[in-house]
């Protein structure tokens, strides 16, 4: 096992009926500034329970962040906030608009011209302070809600970027299983999908002998398997949904990456399939993914190997039938969910895998646990996507 540290001090407050207790954990004589999406959380009385429980606090609300929240939305609420002195921000969303919070409580604080640079300049240029953040997750999937993570699209240049500081941890995050119910069946598949692939990231690399790890890795894949499915037939389960939402958290809060190799080849690829089509980030992964197992059957296979046995049952065939055969088993999970698999399915031409392999080699990249996937193993692995 590698050396590791491990810090999460996100305060997690989940169960029915627990977004009533924000009140208690925004500090008093806050002003607030509440920041959601395109209004779904109108329609299923999340918005109601919110404004109920901040009504002793002064706040403001900032509506409209988009799913892939855009950089230019987030400059408008950090004008907002530096124009209101707004000191408190509460995300009530999906992974965009915690997302998209995060950016506008380091961006709100920045000395310097452009925030963006958070991203452009990532590991150069990092948030020194930002403000404090709360957040009520309404969709299961990027775990967002319990880490220091950060997606933000850049319409203008069409970039896609991450950044990651311990600065932007909410403070405590509200998971309420109920909000599940109102998601619609492509919400509630991408969630799971997006989780899974979070797992296959940190865990689908090399074997360092970490069985404790590859086993949390294992048992959350295995309950996804098992609740995804509950949830997508039966929105009203709230023990499903409450495993659900469970799972996603743990998916990306930092405990199953301690001590072991992380990938996020599948990721980086997968978001400039985002940045150039808008398809749905989790739709990306399930696309991308086969093709790094495939190009990586080698150097992952005894990890492919024990995901394909522990997971999937697969024990009979030469080495490269049961790869092949675990390829195929997780390409059908993700395809049982309803989420293709193929660029041909979201109509992606070739020339878009040319603009994002320049990409790659213009910015130098090396991918992987390994760091051995440059522009040219990119465009293999997308070519043997289409
Ligand atoms: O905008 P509203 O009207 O709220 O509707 C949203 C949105 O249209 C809707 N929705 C959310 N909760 C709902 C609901 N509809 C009905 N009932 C509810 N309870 O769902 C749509 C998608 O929401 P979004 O927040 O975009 O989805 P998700 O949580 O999947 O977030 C995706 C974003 O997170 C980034 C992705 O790249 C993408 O930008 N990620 C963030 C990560 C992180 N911070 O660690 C890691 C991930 O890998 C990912 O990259
Ligand atoms: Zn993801």
């Amino acid at each position: 096992m590698y050396n590791f540290e491990y810090t999460n001090p996100v305060k997690i407050i989940f169960g029915k009926e627990s977004i009533s207790r924000l009140k208690n954990e925004i500090p008093q004589g806050s002003r607030v500034l509440m920041l959601y999406g395109g209004g779904s959380i109108k329609g299923n009385g999340v918005y109601q329970q919110v404004k109920a429980s901040l009504k002793d606090f002064d706040h403001l609300e900032f509506a409209g962040i988009e799913p892939n929240p855009r950089y230019e939305t987030c400059m408008k609420a950090i004008e907002m906030v530096r124009r209101e002195n707004i000191d408190f921000l509460l995300a009530v969303g999906g992974g965009s608009v915690i997302d998209a919070t995060k950016f506008v409580a380091a961006g709100a604080l920045y000395s310097g011209d452009d925030p963006w640079d958070f991203f452009s300049q990532r590991y150069i240029i990092e948030p020194e302070d930002a403000l404090p953040i709360g957040a009520v997750l309404t969709l299961p999937a990027t775990g967002s809600e319990m880490n220091g993570n950060t997606v933000v699209t850049r319409e203008s240049t069409r970039e896609k970027l991450s950044f990651g500081s311990p600065k932007v941890l909410p403070g405590f995050s509200i998971l309420d299983p109920v909000t599940v119910f109102s998601l619609p069946d492509k919400q509630v598949a991408n969630g799971v999908v997006d989780a899974f692939i979070h797992v296959m990231e940190q865990y689908l690399t090399f074997p360092v002998n970490a069985p404790l790890q590859d086993r949390f890795a294992e048992s959350i894949l295995q309950t996804l398997i098992e609740e995804g499915p509950k949830v997508l037939g039966n929105r009203q389960d709230y023990d499903a949904a409450a495993n659900f939402m469970w799972s996603a958290t743990l998916a990306l809060n930092g405990l199953i990456a301690t001590g072991v190799p992380q990938d996020w080849s599948t990721h980086l690829i997968g978001h400039e399939l985002t940045a150039f089509h808008g398809i749905d980030h989790a739709r990306t992964l399930a696309v991308v993914l086969p093709g790094v197992m495939n190009l990586k059957r080698k150097s992952k296979q005894d990890k492919i190997l024990q995901f394909g046995e522990r997971i999937w049952g697969i024990k009979e065939g030469t080495i490269d039938e049961r790869i092949d055969q675990t390829i195929s088993r997780t390409v059908s999970f993700f395809e049982s969910l309803g989420v293709p698999c193929r660029l041909s399915e979201y109509g992606v031409p070739e020339e878009t895998i040319r603009k994002i392999s320049e990409r790659f080699k213009k910015r130098g990249s090396k991918l992987g646990e390994k760091e051995d996937i440059d522009y040219s193993q990119v465009e293999k692995i997308l070519f043997d996507r289409m």
